[in-house]
């Protein structure tokens, strides 16, 4: 089955993650925002970069190597709703 983001991204992001980001207008909660087509997927992207190099969120918990290859098949699946 692919991967969808409503069933098994937008699950991952904890609601104080979606509150802090949204203050810094980065959607983590939004489809539209995070399946963004323009800028090469430039959204998608800076979210999976903040989470690979750890810089997000600040002081952990970070990502596991799970939750990061689930993020990554989204995007190989195509970004799908
Ligand atoms: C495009 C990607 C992202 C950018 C540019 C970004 C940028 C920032 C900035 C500038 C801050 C405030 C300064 C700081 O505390 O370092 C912040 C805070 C925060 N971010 Fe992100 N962020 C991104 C993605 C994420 C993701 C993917 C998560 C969670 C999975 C996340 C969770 C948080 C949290 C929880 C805070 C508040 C930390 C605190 O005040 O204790 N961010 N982010």
């Amino acid at each position: 089955m692919p991967v969808s983001f409503e069933r098994d991204i937008r699950p991952l992001f904890r609601q104080i993650d979606i509150e802090h980001m949204n203050k810094h207008k980065v959607l983590l909660d939004n489809f539209a925002y995070m399946a963004d087509p323009s800028n090469d997927h430039g959204n998608a992207q800076a979210v999976e970069d903040s989470l690979t190099n750890q810089s997000m969120p600040p002081g952990g918990p970070y990502w596991s190597s799970e939750e990061l290859t689930l993020y990554r098949q989204w995007k190989s699946d195509g970004y799908l709703p």
